[in-house]
């Protein structure tokens, strides 16, 4: 258990820059809550930490695409949310806005990406994380040279191998709850997923699994046997993009050792 608990730290903290060992702490921290069966008792302060987050200003050329990516670390876990000069970006994917409530035991490392592939006007960019009652945001100035010139409407039906956008590198919740893995997606034509387990299986064959059209991952009854990396595969004619999620159950707070 212990010694599977530090593969999941160290899922956690991969990534974040070595040489930052307050930060490392921090995360660690963090862990040392949930191993202590604790993780509904951590302390409504503890922040929302950012592992990436786009830069601040950026130019945008025409005929390029853009990618403003943020991820963040929180529990319960979080969900982001991107607005362009304060005002959701609803056109470019309206779930990625739909406020989903996580349950109050989970914890995850999130990451999304919003692609810009038309140059619009200079524009400030916002992703909001939300994580229960916490938000922060990081923002992003994206410049355009050119002042705005619209080539987009043919682009919206143009081939687009897959990309995944939004997913969970760790997300870490008790067994027994019904947790839910986001793999969206963007292609056209619609991307085709498949998940699988760590054994590479597709999820299909177990009944507490199903995918929903979203993308989602859906687990009932999390158990200890589903620890270990989930695949999200999304596949069209033009290509296939995967993530990989590890999937930590941890202890329910019931129990004890
Ligand atoms: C959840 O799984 C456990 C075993 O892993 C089982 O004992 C329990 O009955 C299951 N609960 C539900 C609601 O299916």
């Amino acid at each position: 258990m212990y010694l599977a608990f530090l593969v999941a730290a160290a899922a956690l903290v991969c990534g974040a820059a070595s040489s930052n060992v307050n930060r490392h702490m921090k995360l660690l921290d963090v862990d040392n809550r949930i191993q202590s069966n604790s993780i509904s008792r951590v302390p409504p302060r503890r922040s929302i930490t950012f592992t990436k987050r786009p830069p601040a200003k950026l130019v945008h050329r025409p005929g390029s695409t853009v990618e403003l990516t943020c991820e963040a670390i929180a529990a319960p876990a979080p969900s982001v949310h991107w607005f362009r000069n304060d005002v959701p970006v609803y056109e470019y994917d309206k779930e990625s806005n739909e406020i989903l409530d996580s349950n109050p035991t989970s914890l995850a490392r999130v990451s999304s990406t919003l692609l810009l592939s038309r140059a619009e006007e200079t524009a400030k960019y916002t992703c909001l994380v939300v994580s229960g009652s916490k938000t922060a945001r990081r923002s992003s100035v994206v410049f355009n040279i050119d002042g705005g010139t619209d080539l987009s409407e043919r682009s919206k039906l143009a081939p687009l191998s897959p990309r995944v956008l939004v997913w969970y590198k760790v997300f870490v919740d008790v067994m027994g709850s019904n947790v839910a893995l986001p793999c969206r997606v963007r292609g056209h034509p619609r991307p085709h997923i498949i998940w699988r387990d760590h054994y590479g299986n597709d999820v299909k064959s177990d009944p507490r699994m199903k995918v929903l059209r979203s993308g989602e991952l859906v687990i009932s009854n999390l158990s200890w046997t589903d620890m270990g990396e989930f695949s999200c595969t999304a596949t069209n004619m033009f290509g296939s993009a995967e993530i990989t999620t590890f999937l930590y159950p941890a202890k329910p707070s019931d129990t004890s050792d």
